[in-house]
């Protein structure tokens, strides 16, 4: 259990693949800047992806829970967790909407941070973004990432390409 000012990351459970989680994975405003938009999401596709991700050994994933209320608004993943790079790969979402535009993305990806640095030893986080996705950017850069690349017209989105933005973050230099 991770604890920062207003949330707990504690560990996804199987009983977390209820109809809340299934109604953000197809939600076309949830899912729109990412490649979980292409599937129609099941409870048992979602159940399956959680028994699979709590079987990886290079990933650690998080519900994140805002301690007032105790409600659980999304998840948040470390992925491609690499021995020898020490690197891994960041993803999140906040499903529930209401709980957007409230700090609670980068307060997240802060405290997954400092998990990578002191519970895992790595030494850096990536993730991707599409451009458009400009809370994630924002949030991203918030919590300390920079943009290390641009990946011309990667995406297509809202009708047309658009790039695609790494983000690294160096947990040594940084935290
Ligand atoms: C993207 C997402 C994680 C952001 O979560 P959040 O909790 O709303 O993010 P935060 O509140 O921490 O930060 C959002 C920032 O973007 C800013 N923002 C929001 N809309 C914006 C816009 N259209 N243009 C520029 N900035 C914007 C907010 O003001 C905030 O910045 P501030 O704190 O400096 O004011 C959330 O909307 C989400 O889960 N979306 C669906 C899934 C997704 O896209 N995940 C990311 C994939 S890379």
């Amino acid at each position: 259990m991770l604890e920062s000012g207003r949330l707990l990351l504690r560990p996804v459970e199987l009983t977390d693949a209820n109809e809340t989680y299934r109604s953000w994975m197809n939600d076309p405003a949830v899912i729109q800047y990412t490649e979980s938009r292409f599937q129609t999401h099941s409870l048992e596709q979602i159940r399956q992806y959680v028994a699979s991700v709590q079987a990886d050994s290079g990933s650690r994933f998080f519900a994140i829970v805002e301690k007032e209320s105790g409600k659980h608004i999304g998840n948040i993943k470390i992925g491609h967790i690499h021995p020898v790079h020490r690197h891994a790969d960041v993803g999140i979402i906040i499903g529930d909407k209401a709980s957007w535009g409230k700090g609670y993305a980068s307060e997240s990806l802060q405290l997954i941070a400092w998990y990578a640095r002191e519970q895992l030893q790595l030494r850096k986080l990536t993730a991707g973004i599409y451009a458009n996705n400009l809370s994630s950017l924002q949030a991203f850069l918030k919590a300390g990432f920079v943009l290390e690349g641009r990946f011309a017209q990667h995406w297509f989105c809202d009708g047309e390409y658009v790039d695609g933005l790494q983000m690294g973050l160096l947990l040594e230099e940084t935290l």
